[in-house]
């Protein structure tokens, strides 16, 4: 039942040709003098937006326009922020590996993984008296120790087995079967709550202790009316590619009021659709040229507003080492592309106005989804969550995700990011963990033969975007043209 006040928004806004979001509505509402504000930001636009939205709202009148982090009054159409600052990278491989893939790397890949997670998982008040290994299992009281994961096996009475091993030495775990819902994988840093049997063949756990991210972080107030827009998997030379999408998301950019402040674009890998990838991968190919498939990837970046700076990142389809951390593309892909380019590896932190932002691939989802029953290809915001609980991007090693073993181990999540992006499940999510904004991104190719016969059913040409201020995250759907639907931003998180 909607009120009279909410009848007469909707009808101002109709009666000049402007659709107006319900969030804005139910903003408007709260405010005394609604319609008069409505009249203004109608009034402010030399061309009417498609939507009027929150945003324009809150934007709005002097007691909201610091909190929403937007100074200026809504509707001066054109953009007017200064050139934004490029993104500075925090941390990527490119120009630091030193992998050449023998065993005493891999022994040093791991001492680096079970150190650094160590380090986090002791800042932790529960695992503040953490013992060795060693000196643990001859206690005779409440023990704490930290370990790599060896392995895990399920006993015919659904109780879990794992082997844990530290610096110096290794142990078995015991995982009660009441505790069926705790899945440990294979090659994660845990801590490990518990006493000794009585036979002392193992450690009988109370509790698996992950790094995972504080509760009560405090995010730090940042000034900045700059947005970040996310486009994931484009996969240009495809034919599968959603051209018109594209070209709708290109239009949208340059015209829509909402888009003036997009200063950056991170594009989170699967740039082109690559070259043997997968079986017959040639019959889906339209370009079937690596370079000429950049040189595409170019052209269509270079369309994008010239106020917008990139951000650059390989995934498993790129012409790049497939062994993660990758490192960025060689110059003479990158010397395609034009000076508001940030090329960086895959993983990267950068920050941008003062905020981190954690960009993945997200190849591990392909170990992680299947090792974690309660985990799906639909839903990759849970399995985001899963690595940052583990506090590591990467944690089953051996399967199909390939880590090349640095000396440093980069899969590690060492700092907690303000926000953390992925892509490759060709899906979308957006949401929250103890403050660390989510973001899936969409993809901008259709179905393939390959994910048909998988079963994999994208969902594409949905484009996140977040404020950096206040973090809050949107998203624009450009899915649907077919309906004729217009291109509004909603609110999610
Ligand atoms: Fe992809």
């Amino acid at each position: 039942m909607g009120s009279s006040l909410q009848e007469e928004i909707i009808r101002l806004a109709a009666s000049k040709g402007v659709l107006i979001d319900p969030l804005a509505v139910k903003e408007l509402e709260n405010k005394n003098d609604a319609i008069a504000r409505l009249q203004t930001i109608l009034h402010s636009f030399d061309n009417p937006p498609l939507i009027i939205t929150h945003e324009m709202i809150s934007g709005t009148g002097p007691e909201t326009a610091e909190s929403a982090g937007h100074g200026e009054p809504v509707g001066t159409v054109g953009h007017i922020s200064s050139t934004p600052s490029p993104p500075k990278i925090l941390k990527d491989i490119t120009g630091n590996s030193t992998s050449r893939g023998n065993v005493k790397d891999f022994a040093k890949y791991f001492t680096d993984r079970f150190h650094s997670l160590k380090k986090i998982l002791m800042r932790r008040g529960d695992m503040a008296g953490a013992l060795p290994i060693s000196r643990a299992v001859r206690l005779n009281r409440d023990i704490s120790v930290i370990g790599i994961v060896n392995s895990v096996h399920t006993t015919r009475n659904g109780h879990k087995i794992l082997e844990i091993e530290d610096e110096e030495e290794r142990c078995k775990v015991l995982l009660m079967a009441d505790r069926k819902d705790e899945y440990v994988l294979k090659d994660e840093v845990i801590g490990v709550k518990g006493r000794m049997n009585r036979e002392r063949t193992m450690i009988v756990a109370d509790a698996i202790v992950r790094p995972d991210v504080p509760f009560n972080r405090s995010v730090e107030k940042i000034d900045s009316t700059s947005r970040v827009a996310v486009l994931s998997d484009t996969h240009v030379g495809s034919k599968t590619f959603l051209r018109e999408e594209w070209d709708l998301m290109l239009d949208w950019l340059k015209r829509a009021p909402e888009a003036r402040d997009i200063n950056y674009v991170i594009i989170s890998g699967d740039l082109a659709d690559g070259i043997g990838v997968y079986p017959d991968q040639e019959d889906d190919l339209e370009i079937d040229d690596v370079y000429a498939q950049y040189q595409r990837v170019a052209q269509y970046l270079s369309e994008l507003p010239d106020w917008m700076r990139l951000v650059l990142m390989p995934g498993n389809h790129d012409a790049v080492r497939p062994a993660e951390p990758q490192p960025t593309f060689q110059t003479e892909l990158r010397k395609m592309f034009d000076s508001r380019v940030t090329f960086v590896g895959n993983p990267a932190t950068v920050e941008i106005e003062g905020r981190n932002v954690l960009a993945y691939h997200g190849r591990s989802f392909d170990d992680v989804i299947s090792s974690l029953p309660h985990l799906s290809w639909e839903r990759p915001i849970d399995a985001m969550k899963e690595l940052l609980k583990r506090r590591h991007l990467a944690p089953v090693y051996g399967e199909k995700t390939p880590l090349a073993p640095e000396k440093r181990d980069y899969m590690v999540i060492d700092e907690v990011p303000d926000v953390f992006i992925t892509g490759h499940v060709h899906s979308y999510g957006l949401d929250d963990y103890r403050g660390v904004k989510l973001i899936s991104g969409s993809t901008w190719q259709s179905q393939t033969s390959y994910q048909k016969m998988r079963n994999i059913s994208p969902i594409p040409a949905k484009m996140p975007v977040f404020d950096l201020a206040s973090l809050n995250l949107n998203v624009v759907n450009f899915s649907e043209f077919h309906n004729n639907q217009r291109h509004s931003m909603h609110r999610v998180v």
